[in-house]
């Protein structure tokens, strides 16, 4: 199949899976805000096609479809709190928006010449941005539909069980040179470029994500009335929200915690990977074990090098596409699967669950790598470099497998807990 054909295929899959997200839904779900974290989710829906307006249609095809929604829809001028006030289009008038937008986009893609150089990319990756950032907002729309919990929007997944014995918690990666970030994935966003040399000492990763049962034990441990294990800003945090859990769990009648996932009120599986972890919580577990977060140079070696070739893979089993076997992703499940569920995704370290599953928090802010240069925007990375937000890696069971990869970075404020966020721990030697 040719290049043009996959990008049109690849456009489609992620309009029908928008749509059939927000499907189930009425016009008054749509167009009400159910959490200040959150947009209204026709905001979400009528962005997506301003967005490939703005960046495609304007860059490629050197047309604008219709730049008087260019304010309304700009994220950076309006945040999520404030866009339930703006003059959003209807849902009936969103679905027509970026259904017009799309038959534009895809006659732009007929027409041009997608190996055009395009500043550092070319302009195949114009389609790319736009698929990814589809896709991302498909994620967003998942956490804000958790939040409304309402067992009418989503299905319960049969849980799975795991295969594999999940006895060595600690897997040894030896220190040495190791290559951060990429040049060359034609996926890959600003933020991920350009690749740099790095050396890493020895240290220990855990082999799994942090289950729920280990979670629990930080818990009925006092872990959340015990300053020492927190940051100032952590404990701040704690002690302000009254937080005594991960969000979404609460106690029965008769003590034992349970969680609400989209609705379902359920028993807490301790061999699940923890989730809805701000990155606060999870510093504070890795304290209580005597360990701490990995680093994004840590996380992304355990996850990516081939000590054996010296050489680098898009995922922790190598080039391979994900699918099924390999990681849960594409929410197919609509929750985490247990440790031991994947063992086609170790990495060449042997590490399990890199990709998908829970996003992974770690230690370090979101900062540029040595080089970084912005496109095509600043707004889709530079802006939010700094102390203000942690980065998170891996993907979710939520994520699209066009979004997870290895040097893929996402992140987010350390109280931010709504998304799919877990962790794992590490440990110097
Ligand atoms: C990478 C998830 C932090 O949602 O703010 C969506 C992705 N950027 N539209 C976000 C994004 C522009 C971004 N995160
Ligand atoms: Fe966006």
């Amino acid at each position: 199949m040719g290049l043009k054909q996959t990008i049109a295929n690849q456009l489609e899959l992620v309009r029908k899976n928008s749509l059939s997200l927000l499907d189930p839904l009425d016009n008054f779900q749509l167009t009400t805000q159910h959490s200040p974290l959150m947009s209204p989710l026709v905001w979400d829906l009528a962005h997506v096609g301003n967005y490939e307006d703005l960046w495609l249609l304007r860059e490629l095809g050197s047309t604008a479809y219709d730049p008087s929604y260019d304010d309304i829809y700009d994220a950076f001028s309006h945040p999520r709190s404030q866009r339930p006030s703006l003059d959003l289009l209807s849902p009936e008038k969103a679905r027509i928006y970026i259904s017009e937008i799309r038959k534009r986009a895809l006659d732009v893609l007929d027409k041009t010449s997608l190996d055009q150089p395009k500043g550092s990319v070319d302009n195949s990756f114009i389609y790319r941005l736009v698929i990814q950032h589809e896709h991302q907002h498909d994620e967003t729309i998942l956490a804000t539909l958790q939040l409304m919990k309402d067992p009418l929007l989503s299905p319960k997944p049969a849980p799975l069980l795991n295969k594999v014995p999940t006895q060595d918690k600690e897997t040894l990666i030896p220190g040495g040179y190791f290559r951060m970030g990429t040049d060359i994935d034609p996926w890959a966003y600003d933020n991920e470029r350009p690749s740099y040399e790095v050396f890493v000492e020895d240290f220990f990763m855990d082999t799994f994500p942090v289950t729920n049962g280990e979670f629990l034990n930080f818990m009925l441990d006092q872990g959340y009335s015990n300053p020492q294990y927190w940051t100032d800003k952590g404990w701040e945090w704690v002690q302000s929200g009254n937080i005594k859990s991960p969000l979404f769990w609460s106690q029965d009648s008769k003590g034992s915690w349970i969680r609400n996932r989209f609705g379902w009120e359920e028993a807490i599986d301790p061999q699940e990977p923890v989730q809805h972890v701000s990155w606060y919580e999870a510093d504070a577990f890795a304290r209580w074990t005597n360990k701490r977060l990995p680093t994004e140079v840590e996380w992304e070696k355990a996850a990516s090098w081939d000590p054996k070739s010296n050489s680098k893979a898009r995922f922790p089993w190598g080039n391979a596409d994900p699918d099924d076997s390999k990681a849960n992703l594409n929410h197919l499940r609509f929750g985490p699967t247990r440790i031991g569920t994947y063992p086609n995704s170790v990495s060449k370290y042997g590490i399990h669950q890199m990709i998908g599953d829970v996003w992974e928090w770690v230690g370090n802010n979101f900062t540029p790598y040595p080089g970084y240069q912005s496109f095509p925007y600043d707004e889709y990375s530079k802006v939010f470099f700094g102390s203000d937000y942690k980065v998170l890696k891996g993907g979710s069971w939520a994520s699209s497998s066009q979004v997870a990869r290895n040097t893929f970075r996402n992140w987010d404020f350390p109280q931010r807990r709504q998304i799919f966020s877990g962790f794992r721990c590490a440990r110097s030697i």
